[in-house]
């Protein structure tokens, strides 16, 4: 009988030595926190695609931030959810916008404790739901759509982003925002593309949340699932724009996009574990079919195994805490 002479299992005999060798470790700084504040809420309104998450109140996004800096989460992002849409968008860069305000009172609340960071996009503002202006033809104006994306930016970083994030996918969306916040005078803002976002049905929890009436499709501008080399040309694309970090999103159905621009850029890379993600481990965990902590944690191991240096996930400050 011969023996095997190679033993893995050596490694893995106690907890010490597996955390000696893990070759991926989380930490609370690679996380960000995904914040939604509605407009005219006197308490924070749960958010039934997404247990645990809320429609927070300004007053309850200002905490929820402060908990999250508490915890050592690396960065918060906000979304802002106006009570009234309109076609253009225009809550999107008003200074009255909820958005705005609730930036000024997070980053009034935590100061550099951790990074405050805005989405950028018209989709919780129009009353159609689309990402920017629509054309006669009913799809989304490129080049109309960047102008205004580039008057959110400076709307956003002079209510106090110190990080913007553009989601819409128009093509030259990040040269336009980099302009545009240049030309007023904030160009230490940095910019955090998401480059590679694909039309995924893993939104669907979000847009519950940010009580979007969209019914459309978004396939004339997210891209195709199918395609892996598109995703590195559009993160080229950004960069060469001016992109400070990158995202891919969603994160764990995506993960060689994860490796592939990460291996392909110098820029920080970022992944999204979306709404969807999020929803489906919840509701797994809620009728006891997957253990909810560890599912958790080995979701997003794995998209930082991949490559993503950073984040983006419903349970950022749950797991900080834990770790
Ligand atoms: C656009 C935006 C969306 C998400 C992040 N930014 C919605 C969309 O593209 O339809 C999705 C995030 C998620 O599903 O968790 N404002």
């Amino acid at each position: 009988m011969s023996f095997p002479a190679e033993r893995p299992r050596r490694l893995r005999r106690t907890p010490a030595m597996r955390t000696l060798v893990a070759e991926t470790r989380l930490h609370p700084a690679d996380l960000v926190q995904p914040l939604f504040v509605r407009e005219g809420l006197d308490e924070p309104r749960p958010i039934p695609s997404m247990p645990g998450q809320v429609q927070h109140t300004r007053d309850s996004v200002r905490k929820a931030a402060a908990a999250a800096a508490q915890a050592g989460v690396g960065g918060i992002m906000i979304f802002g959810i106006p009570v009234e849409k309109d076609p253009s968008g225009r809550g999107a860069w008003d200074e009255q916008g909820i958005a705005q305000l609730a930036l000024a009172d997070v980053a009034a609340e935590v100061g550099d404790a951790t990074v405050v960071i805005s989405d950028l996009n018209l989709d919780e503002y129009t009353d159609h739901g689309h990402v920017g202006l629509l054309g006669d033809d009913g799809d989304v104006e490129n080049d109309a759509t960047l102008r205004v994306y580039a008057k959110v930016a400076v709307a956003q970083a002079e209510a106090g982003s110190q990080l913007i994030a553009p989601s819409g996918m128009m093509d030259g969306q990040v040269a336009a925002i980099r302009a545009g916040l240049d030309a007023a005078g904030h160009e230490k803002v940095p910019i955090l593309a998401y480059a590679a976002k694909y039309d995924s049905a893993f939104y669907g929890p979000f847009r519950a949340a940010v009580e979007s009436s969209f019914t459309g499709g978004r396939s004339t501008h997210q891209q195709d699932p199918a395609n892996l080399a598109e995703a590195v040309r559009e993160v080229r694309l950004d960069v060469a724009e001016g992109a400070d970090l990158v995202m891919v999103k969603p994160a764990g159905l995506y993960l060689d996009v994860v490796r592939r621009v990460a291996d392909e850029v110098s820029v920080p890379v970022a992944a999204y574990q979306v709404s969807g993600e999020y929803a489906a481990i919840e509701a797994a965990a809620a009728r006891g079919w997957v253990a909810r902590e560890r599912a958790i944690t080995e979701s997003v191991t794995a998209i930082r195994r991949a490559g993503a240096r950073i984040v983006l996930t419903y349970w950022a400050t749950e797991l900080a805490q834990r770790l």
